[in-house]
């Protein structure tokens, strides 16, 4: 009888034995991070894209509604007009490893994507959130904090209502809803619109921002032909 014996024990022999054990080892593992998403975890991972993502249906901030984004196309959510033309591009459906990659890096993913979100290298991290976006979009699951905290402008405090703004020199004086005025030098006071269902109403801008004291901060129109209207030039008074 014949029998063969292999030296494993020769370090090129034991390498290969190693691998192959390592190789059985990954197929025998339970599947990679992808498949074992948390999430609880996922909710607060998803604290990254809050600011510019709600999970309510409809609701646009930045980036366009996530609600029932897992399996649908790439840039095809209605009422949102603000897709680059490469994610419409991308041919891409959302499923749990597009999401997977898209996440990792947009940017390698689709280039010239308008998403500003340099990505996220942690793989768990990745898949605790893509499996909370699952739940979410399914509407299993809802985000750790209310998404991006963006103010009821209907409910703002007198202090907070602009009831008149004048422009003098380089600054501008804002007379708010208890009467007192607060100078800003005119490159700190930036002017927005909100003309959605949660914007000021009509010919009540809302002053915001963290600084009422003269640093920077923004008023808020209900629609643009508002401001212009409402800005007077007048020197009078300084
Ligand atoms: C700074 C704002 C911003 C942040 C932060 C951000 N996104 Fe986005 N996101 C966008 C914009 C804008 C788009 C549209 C990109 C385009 O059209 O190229 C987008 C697109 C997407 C899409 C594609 C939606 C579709 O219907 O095709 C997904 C999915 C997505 N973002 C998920 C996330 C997740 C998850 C996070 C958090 C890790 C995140 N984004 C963080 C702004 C952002």
């Amino acid at each position: 009888m014949c029998v063969t014996r292999v030296r494993i024990d020769a370090p090129h022999g034991r390498g290969k034995f190693l691998a192959l054990v390592a190789g059985l080892a990954a197929v025998l593992a339970p599947a990679p991070a992808l498949a074992a998403g948390d999430i609880e975890r996922g909710a607060k991972v998803f604290g990254a894209c809050a600011a510019c993502h709600a999970l309510e249906r409809g609701r646009h901030l930045t980036g366009p509604s996530l609600a029932g984004v897992w399996g649908r196309k790439a840039g095809a959510v209605e009422g949102f007009p603000r897709f680059s033309a490469a994610l419409k591009s991308s041919g891409i459906v959302w499923d749990e490893h597009s999401l997977d990659t898209w996440l990792a890096s947009p940017e390698k993913t689709v280039p010239g994507n308008f998403m500003l979100f340099r990505g996220i290298a942690d793989a768990s991290a990745r898949a605790d959130l893509v499996a909370f976006l699952r739940a979410a979009s399914e509407g299993k699951a809802s985000p750790a904090r209310r998404a991006a905290a963006l103010p009821d402008l209907r409910q703002a405090p007198p202090r907070a209502l602009v009831t008149a703004l004048r422009h003098c020199g380089d600054t501008y004086f804002v007379t708010n809803g208890e009467g007192a005025t607060l100078p800003f030098w005119e490159f700190n006071l930036r002017f927005k619109t909100d003309s959605s269902a949660g914007g000021p109403a009509p010919g009540r801008p809302i002053l915001v921002g963290q600084g009422m004291q003269g640093d920077r901060a923004q008023v808020v129109f209900a629609q643009p032909e508002e401001i212009s209207d409402f800005i007077r030039k007048d020197c009078s008074k300084s």
